[in-house]
């Protein structure tokens, strides 16, 4: 499993990447809002965002129309090479999906909450199908039950020939909000597991780690010299 850090702070992106696993970024408006972003910064704060990170980066679009979609994408794409245009799932959004994946414009269908969802992006040509685990279990539905069966259903069928240059979509197992949605996520085969920051460091706390690494140290002063 790929490892992306959900995030719009380049802080969090820099000290992500220096651990050497970060594969790629994921945005979205309120992560921008949530940093004080402003509209004006927007463009060079992603190309910002790109400099730092080897591997793609998902940038939302914003748009209520196929044609305001396309747009925007447009516009985004041309900001750096690693930019990948994230679409929400929808008449709109499919119909804007066909057209920048057919222009070789990488697009992360968002918003994805079932199995037809996935199956109708992966059919447009989706690069990456990002299934929103946290907010399903916000509702009281089971995000990682939903997640397993949209592995499972774009498992059953060939993808190559819809996306860019023959390749297969990838799950992006997002809105991840704990240790555990990570582990489910990773023994499920997810493609990817886009984390917030926070997350992503617990991922490497356990107490016994802790334990071992104190009594390794008190043991090494026991070495005779
Ligand atoms: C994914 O691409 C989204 O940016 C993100 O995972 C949403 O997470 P949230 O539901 O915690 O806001």
């Amino acid at each position: 499993m790929k490892f992306f850090v959900d995030t719009a702070d380049p802080d969090e992106i820099r000290e992500a990447a220096t651990w050497g696993v970060l594969a790629g970024v994921t945005t979205n408006p309120s992560l921008y809002a949530r940093i004080g972003g402003k509209l004006a910064d927007f463009p060079s704060h992603i190309q910002q965002i790109c400099s730092i990170v080897d591997g793609p980066v998902s940038v939302e679009a914003v748009g209520n129309t196929r044609d305001e979609l396309v747009a925007e994408g447009l516009r985004l794409a041309a900001l750096a090479e690693n930019v990948v245009i994230k679409l929400p799932i929808g008449t709109e959004g499919l119909a804007a999906c066909r057209i920048l994946t057919d222009q070789g414009i990488a697009v992360n269908m968002t918003l994805v909450f079932s199995v037809p969802q996935a199956v109708l992006a992966a059919r447009a040509g989706a690069s990456y199908i990002s299934p929103f685990v946290g907010r399903f279990d916000d509702i009281g539905e089971d995000g990682i039950s939903q997640l397993a069966d949209i592995i499972d259903a774009l498992s059953n069928y060939d993808w190559r020939g819809f996306g860019i240059n023959d390749q297969e979509p990838q799950v992006i197992a997002a809105s991840i909000r704990s240790v555990h949605h990570v582990t489910q996520a990773a023994l499920l085969g997810a493609d990817i597991a886009t984390i917030p920051f926070a997350v992503l460091k617990k991922c490497l706390d356990h107490p016994l780690t802790e334990q071992g690494l104190a009594a390794f140290a008190k043991d090494w002063e026991k070495v005779i010299a």
